[in-house]
């Protein structure tokens, strides 16, 4: 996608549009909601498919990225309600605003233009503030957990939501680091990192990309209720209406399988056939039963797609 001077802009592109849009079935005069708004990629498209007399909630969580949705689908004003707020209270919200409705989309975890916006402090290449709120009004930073969190705690964070190996050893090295000083910069983290696991500069991912990603989830609480908030939401579904949920990373996706399973009237407990003991009750059909993923040509412009993993869902 370019933007207005003809040039190429990762930060607009969405994830898997044509997908999307297939399965959230948008008709003109639905109530759709967007729960991770972000820059609004999808849900311009969205907005373009319910008119006439459509509504499309959008949620986000970072007011920055709602200031600059405001201005960019500032042509369906009309049709659009942005809220500042976190999706978990989403039951609310359609309580109070919209009842039930046509379709869900929920595009998990970061967006480009947090991570490649430098003072936003998600990223080990640059030598500013180790931040990592997605929501600036939210207390808590990376750099305090890095410099609170004890020994255990951030070992077991960096093993969790990292599938860091040797995250013991990385616990161990910033503990040791924060005696002599704080650490409070991203670069002066990812170098602790660097030297415990001896990185010479030529390893296809950088060694860093692991701890980054826990200490994001950890700071973001990104999985804590994830399930719980994925069965509400589905709730507030029309019977007909479509979830789509599109995550980023293993632990995630796990989640939405599981929870897309359970409400698909599947065994999510692994147990033998005679010892399950899963409610199997149907209340939806699965879109997807094995999760979408971008294609070549989608990759070929927006590598950063490469680890999206959508499903979806319909109720019943
Ligand atoms: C991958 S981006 C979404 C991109 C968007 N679909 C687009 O086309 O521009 C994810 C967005 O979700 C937001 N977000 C993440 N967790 C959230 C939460 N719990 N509540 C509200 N927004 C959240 C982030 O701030 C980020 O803007």
């Amino acid at each position: 996608m370019t933007d207005h001077m003809g040039t190429f802009d990762p930060e607009h592109i969405p994830v898997m549009p044509k997908e999307v849009l297939d399965l959230l079935c948008c008709k003109p005069g639905g109530t759709y909601v967007d729960a991770t708004i972000g820059l609004g990629g999808h849900a311009e498209m969205i907005l373009e498919k319910i008119q006439p007399g459509g509504q499309l909630i959008g949620i986000d969580r970072d007011k920055e990225s709602l200031e600059k949705v405001q201005v960019r689908l500032k042509p369906f004003a009309q049709s659009l309600r942005l809220l500042h707020d976190n999706y978990k209270n989403l039951p609310l919200i359609l309580n109070n605003l919209a009842g039930p409705a046509d379709g869900i989309l929920i595009d998990l975890g970061v967006s480009s233009y947090q991570l490649l916006t430098p003072e936003r402090g998600f990223s080990f290449q640059s030598d500013v503030m180790l931040d990592m709120r997605m929501d600036r009004t939210q207390q808590r930073t990376a750099a305090d957990l890095v410099n609170k969190l004890s020994e255990s705690e951030l070992a077991d964070i960096i093993y969790r939501y990292g599938e860091e190996r040797l995250s013991r050893r990385i616990a161990a090295a910033i503990v040791q680091e924060r005696r002599k000083t704080p650490i409070t910069r991203c670069l002066q983290l990812a170098e602790i990192i660097s030297r415990v696991l001896k990185f010479r500069g030529h390893q296809p991912i950088h060694p860093a990309t692991r701890t980054f990603q826990a200490l994001r989830i950890a700071v973001n609480e990104e999985l804590e209720g994830l399930d719980e908030f994925l069965v509400e939401a589905f709730g507030f579904l029309k019977s007909g209406g479509r979830m789509v949920v599109i995550a980023f990373h293993s632990l995630e996706d796990r989640i939405v399988k599981r929870a897309f399973r359970r409400l698909a009237g599947q065994c999510v407990c692994e147990a033998p056939p005679e010892l399950c003991t899963c409610p199997r009750q149907q209340l939806a059909n699965l879109l997807t039963p094995r999760p979408m993923v971008p294609g070549p040509e989608e990759l070929a412009v927006n590598p950063r797609a490469r680890s999206a993993r959508l499903r979806s869902l319909e109720r019943v």
